[in-house]
C-alpha cells in the first residue's frame, strides 16, 4: 500500500493522519528535522481512551521519487515553501485540508486539481505535545468528478466523511464562516460568540456576508444567499472558542487572510465585482500583523 506523506502536523493533519492510520494506509510527515519520529497524544472528549500518533518522518528531500498522495496540511500561507522541495506529477493524489480557497493555486503541475477537504470537526491543542479532539463533526471532500477508490476504505474510519454532490455550495459556506468570524475575532481579540451579542460586530457580520452572497450569487444562481444566519449558527455553535486566526494574531504567526478574505477580493475582482467591507478588514488584518 503507498505511503501518504503529510505536511504540516497541526491538529487538523494529525486528525487526519489519525484516521488514515486506522484505515490501514501508512502516514509518513514531511519535513526538514528528521532526528525523531513525531509523537502527539491524540485524546478524545467523548471519553474514548488516548491515542499514541506515532509518525515516521522524511526530509522532503530524501523523497526519491514523488508521492503517489500527498496531504497538504500546513497553514496557508505555509504552502509554498512546504511544497517546495517535494517533487510531484501529473499522477500525484493532493489532499488539501486548509482553511481558505485556492492557496495551492500555481503550486501544483499543470493539470493537477488538489481534492479539497472541508471539515467541521474540532481538535485543539491542550499540551506541548497533546492535542484534544473536541469534536468529529461533518467533514466533505470534493472537488474531482468521482471519489477516489482509497475513498471507501478511508470513510469507513473517518467518522461522518461523505463526497457530496453539492460540494461547492458546503465549501463556500465554510469559507463565509471564515471570512466572517475569523478576522472580526481576530481584530477584536474576542472569542466567536461575542458576535452574538456585540452590535457593531453584528453590523459588520451582516455586511459581510451580503457581500459574500452578493459574489458567490454571480458565481451560481443556485447559491441561497443565506450566509447570516448560517454564519452565526457557527459562531453560536462555537461560542467559547478562539478563532484560528484570532489564536495566529496572538501567537505572531502570518493569518490565512489571504487564503480566505482575499480569495473573495479576487473573485470579486475577476466578476467586476466590489466588496469594499471585505477590503476594509483585509487592509485591518494587514496592518495588525
Ligand atoms: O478557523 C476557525 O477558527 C473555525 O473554522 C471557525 C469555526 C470558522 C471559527 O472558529
Amino acid at each position: 500500500m503507498s505511503t501518504w506523506y503529510l505536511l504540516g502536523a497541526g491538529n487538523m493533519g494529525l486528525l487526519a493522519a489519525y484516521y488514515l492510520l486506522q484505515a490501514g494506509f501508512p502516514v509518513t510527515l514531511l519535513r526538514r528535522d528528521t532526528a525523531s519520529p513525531l509523537r502527539r497524544r491524540l485524546t478524545f472528549a467523548d471519553g474514548r481512551p488516548s491515542y499514541d500518533l506515532i509518525l515516521p518522518v522524511l526530509s522532503p528531500a530524501a523523497l526519491t521519487e514523488p508521492p503517489r498522495h500527498l496531504i497538504v496540511a500546513c497553514k496557508a500561507p505555509y504552502s509554498a515553501t512546504a511544497l517546495g522541495q517535494v517533487p510531484l506529477t501529473a499522477d500525484t493524489q493532493v489532499l488539501r485540508l486548509q482553511n481558505g480557497l485556492g492557496s495551492l493555486d500555481g503550486l501544483l503541475p499543470e493539470g493537477v486539481l488538489p481534492i479539497e477537504v472541508v471539515t467541521t470537526s474540532a481538535v485543539k491543542q491542550d499540551g506541548p505535545e497533546q492535542h484534544q479532539v473536541v469534536a468529529e463533526n461533518e467533514t466533505w471532500m470534493g472537488g474531482g468528478d468521482a471519489a477516489p477508490d482509497w475513498f471507501e476504505q478511508l470513510s469507513a474510519h473517518w467518522p461522518n466523511l461523505s463526497w457530496p454532490t453539492d460540494f461547492q455550495h458546503r465549501q463556500w459556506h465554510k469559507l463565509v464562516a471564515n471570512a466572517v468570524i475569523n478576522p472580526l475575532t481576530a481584530l477584536h481579540d474576542v472569542p466567536n460568540g461575542r458576535l452574538l451579542e456585540d452590535r457593531e460586530l453584528q453590523r459588520q457580520a451582516a455586511e459581510l456576508c451580503r457581500e459574500a452572497d452578493q459574489l458567490f450569487t454571480a458565481l451560481d444562481p443556485t447559491w441561497p444567499g443565506d450566509s447570516l444566519p448560517r454564519v452565526m449558527a457557527v459562531a453560536s455553535a462555537t461560542a467559547g472558542n478562539t478563532s484560528s486566526m484570532r489564536a495566529d494574531v496572538r501567537k505572531g504567526a502570518r493569518t490565512e487572510i489571504d487564503a480566505i478574505n482575499g480569495y473573495l477580493l479576487r473573485r470579486a475582482a475577476a466578476q467586476g465585482l466590489s466588496l469594499p467591507a471585505h477590503e476594509r478588514i483585509v487592509a485591518a488584518m494587514t496592518s495588525e500583523t
